[in-house]
Parts: C-alpha cells; structure tokens; sequence
C-alpha cells in the first residue's frame, strides 16, 4: 500500500499528518540543541521520565487523563508547558514543536498512543511492558522501522553498564550450555499501592469524578463503566487494562537471560500451576508458575524457562540465595548453566554474579573484557537523545528488542489467563491447540481507536 493511502485509512486526524521525525531534518538545529519531548501520562512513574531526562529535554506539552492525579507531577516539573486530556488533539495542535513522545500511561493504551506519535514522525520512549497483547508489540516493531524514529523501551536495566556486563560473562562461555532459567517475583502484594482485589465482580457502576475523562483513559479499550478500583494504579490486576505480575517484572528482571540466550518463539508456554480468588480470564491470579519451553538456537540447546509469583518460589534454591543479604529475597534471577549460574536480584543492574562465593571472587579478578559499549550515564534517555541525534544507532531497548522481549512476556500472562499448556506457532502467531487464545492474541479495539496494520 502506498503511504499516503496508508495515512488515510489510518484516518488520523487531519493537521497531524506524516511528517519526518523532525529532529532529523538537521538544518533545523544544531547537535547541541535540547530535544522537544511531550510527556503523555505523567500522574505515576511519569516523574521518573521527567527527572531522568533532566535538562536535556525542552517538555514542550504534557498530556493525562486525569487533572487532578498528574497536578502534582506537572507543576514541578512541567508547570509552563501546554496541558492537553487528548494526545491526539496535542499531536494535531503542537505536532510541529514536537521532537519525541514519552508514553507513561497504563499498559492497555501504550500501543495506540505510541502509533499515532510514530505515524506523526515522532520518536518514541514507552514504559514497559511494551504492549498489551502480541499482535500489538509486533505492529510496534514493524512501525519503528516503516517511519524511521528512534524508539526505546523504559525497562532502565537495559541502558546499565551492569547488564552489559553479564552478557559480557555469558558470551566468555563462563556458563557452559544454560538449559533452565528460572524468574522470580514476589507480587503481587495486596498490601501494596499497586494491586487491590475488588470485592466482587463485575464491578459496580461508579459516578465518574470530574477530574477525570473516563473515555479518553479506555483508549482503545472496550467499553467499561467506571469504578475507582481501575485507576491509578490498581488498573494493573484486571486483564482488560494490565498485564500482571509478568507485565510488572518480567521486563526487568528477565531482560538478561532474553538478551544473553536471544530467548524467542517458545513452542509452548503453560501454566504450572496457580491460586486465583476470581475468573482467571478476567483477574491476576494471587500466585502462579509458568514455564516456557524455548527449542534450542545459536546460544542454547533447548531450554526450560519458569516464572514463579506470589508465593512461588523454585524448589532447589541455591546456598547464596539464602545466604547473602544483599539478595531480595523474593525477586531474583538465575541462569543455570552446566559449569556455572549467573543471578541478579530484581533487575539487571541489582548484585548481578556467578554463584559460588569463592569462583565469584577469583572470576572477578580477570573479568571478561569489556566488549559491548556501555550508555551515557547508564541513563535509557540520554540513549534515546543520543539515538535521536544520531550520535549512536539505536537504543538497546528499541523497539524490535522489546517487542521480543515483552511477547515472552505476554505469552506467559496468557497462560495465566487460559490455563493449561499453550502450544505456540510464532510464523502464524497462533496456538495450534488453543484457538480460544486468539481474542488476547489480538485484542478487537473499541469502534473509533482501530490502526491499520502496518505494511509488511
Ligand atoms: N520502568 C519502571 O520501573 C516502571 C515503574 C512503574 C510503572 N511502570 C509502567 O508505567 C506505566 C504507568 O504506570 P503507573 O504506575 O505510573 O500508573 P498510574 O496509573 O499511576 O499512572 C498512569 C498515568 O497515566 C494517565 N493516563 C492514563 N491513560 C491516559 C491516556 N490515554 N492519555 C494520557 N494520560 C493517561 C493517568 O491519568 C495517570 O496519570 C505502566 O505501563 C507501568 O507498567 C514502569
């Protein structure tokens, strides 16, 4: 399909039309110059877009649902820039002083959100997980190819020098052939600001606060009536809108061994076992351990890869693990190899080591050289400016990387979800034995937020 036909069937709205990123058109500023970023869900970790981008970013407009949640957010680090409820009506007004796009909002809008800022020229950072169903990362993939924009995903273990490392120790051959990993993750914790059961389901009809715009915060989501129980925050529980405990974690604290192994296209993936206080089809379960059965590639023989969370934990736990403090006990990370484990805590750059107190100790005393080029400052944005800028390639989170590493992700939440074993056929992205997977596979999106694929 020619592009202008594309653009029209994407029917975006009129003014904000395909441009090229604009940081590229290099007469238009210097390399020294600051990039023009708008900020789109800036209530919850949007601080953290804000404060990490520092003063190498101009915001030139922010966007949330939700005056009131975001108020706090945007007086202190945004208090002169345009306030817009709608990105698109932000994209159409300001699309032409707009450089990059930061997506900070719950996991069921990162996709239509970052689309139409891609379809607009702009680069893109978008917090992970990537998106909230397959057919979704894949698109976000190909798009960051079709329209040429810098992209990267906000799992910040990934711009450390630390996970470099590790990969640096994989590649030494340290590890000898990996054939199990294993994830942990604690939550979800009920206790927690993050996670709440509601009392029944479905859940009741609610008044919809002023302050919020309900409709623009469904995104493409299907139609709901309002409860205080989704949003923010505890969004994250209900399937329609998050994506769980894996769609938590799974992004941080699996980044390693996906990069290291190249770990993509399981044959299967299947719920071992799981507690659930609601329907599973429509609740995150209360604990659960999933497994994913990878064929064997360039890096590994075949390999069996387990989630565990809530309660779960692995049975044969090494000595380390309940000997070092510095170890959280309940998220953790291990690479199981014939010769040697490497482990790290919660995320990547949290006491990443080869297990063996003594072999660790002489290990670190001729390290692997340092082969992969480590980012600025360790910092995902900066990478994503320098990217931008084209001081480097790429980020090492863009989107073709975290597409695959968020749909392991999200196969293991669909098994959470179906239950059972799920044969996987990545060419067709289907399940051979689990038709019923193909409504999460690919989410029907409510009349008026549809996207067009994007051309092969
Ligand atoms: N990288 C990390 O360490 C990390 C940590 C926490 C959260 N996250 C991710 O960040 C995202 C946001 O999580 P959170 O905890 O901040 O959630 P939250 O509910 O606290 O905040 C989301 C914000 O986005 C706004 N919003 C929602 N829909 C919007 C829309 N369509 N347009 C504009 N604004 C919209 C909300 O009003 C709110 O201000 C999630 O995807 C989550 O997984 C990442």
């Amino acid at each position: 399909m020619d592009r202008r036909k594309f653009f029209k069937k994407a029917g975006f709205a009129t003014g904000a039309a395909f441009v090229l990123p604009r940081f590229s058109i290099a007469s238009e500023k210097s390399p020294n110059s600051k990039i023009n970023v708008a900020c789109v869900g800036v209530g919850g970790i949007g601080a953290m877009t804000f404060s990490g981008m520092g003063k190498e970013a101009n915001i030139v407009a922010v966007c949330d649902t939700d005056v009131s949640y975001s108020a706090k957010n945007r007086r202190k680090y945004a208090p002169d820039a345009p306030f817009f409820e709608d990105y698109r009506a932000m994209l159409d007004k300001m699309g032409k002083d707009i450089d990059a796009v930061t997506v900070s909002t719950p996991d069921h809008s990162h996709f239509k959100i970052a689309m139409d800022a891609m379809q607009c020229g702009k680069h893109v950072a978008v917090q992970k997980p990537l998106a909230h169903n397959v057919w979704q990362v894949r698109e976000l993939a190909k798009a960051a190819k079709y329209y040429n924009v810098k992209t990267q995903m906000m799992n910040q273990g990934h711009a450390t020098g630390s996970i470099r490392m590790i990969k640096e120790w994989f590649d030494s051959g340290v590890c000898g052939n990996i054939s199990e990993v294993h994830v942990m993750c604690g939550g979800p914790n009920w206790k927690s600001i993050y996670f709440k059961k509601p009392e029944k389901f479905p859940v009741e009809k609610e008044e919809v606060p002023p302050y919020l715009n309900w409709d623009l915060w469904l995104n493409q989501a299907a139609q709901a009536d309002y409860n205080s129980i989704y949003t923010p925050l505890t969004w994250r529980g209900f399937w329609d809108y998050g994506t769980g405990m894996l769609g938590d974690w799974f992004c941080h604290t699996a980044d390693a061994p996906v990069w290291c192994l190249d770990l993509k296209d399981p044959v299967s993936v299947e719920l071992i076992e799981s507690d659930c206080s609601f329907d599973p089809k429509v609740f995150i379960p209360n604990s659960s351990i999933v497994k994913w059965v990878f064929p064997a590639n360039e890096k590994h023989g075949e390999l069996a890869m387990y989630w565990y969370d809530g309660v779960k934990v692995p049975k044969n736990l090494p000595k380390d693990w309940e000997e070092d403090k510095k170890l959280k006990k309940d998220i953790f990370m291990m690479m199981v190899g014939d010769k040697h484990t490497i482990a790290t805590a919660e995320r990547p750059n949290f006491s990443p080591r080869i297990l063996g107190k003594e072999f660790f100790a002489e290990f670190k005393k001729n390290m692997p050289a340092k082969t992969i080029p480590r980012v600025r400052k360790d910092n995902l944005y900066f990478e994503w400016f320098d990217a931008i800028k084209g001081d480097i390639k790429e980020c090492g989170s863009n989107f073709n990387y975290a597409s695959q590493l968020t749909e392991v992700a999200l196969l293991g939440s669909l098994a959470q979800r179906i239950g059972g074993k799920i044969e996987w056929d990545a060419k067709t992205m289907s399940s051979p034995n689990r038709p019923e997977a193909a409504q999460y596979i690919k989410e029907t999106p409510r009349k008026g937020w549809e996207t067009p694929d994007i051309p092969a």
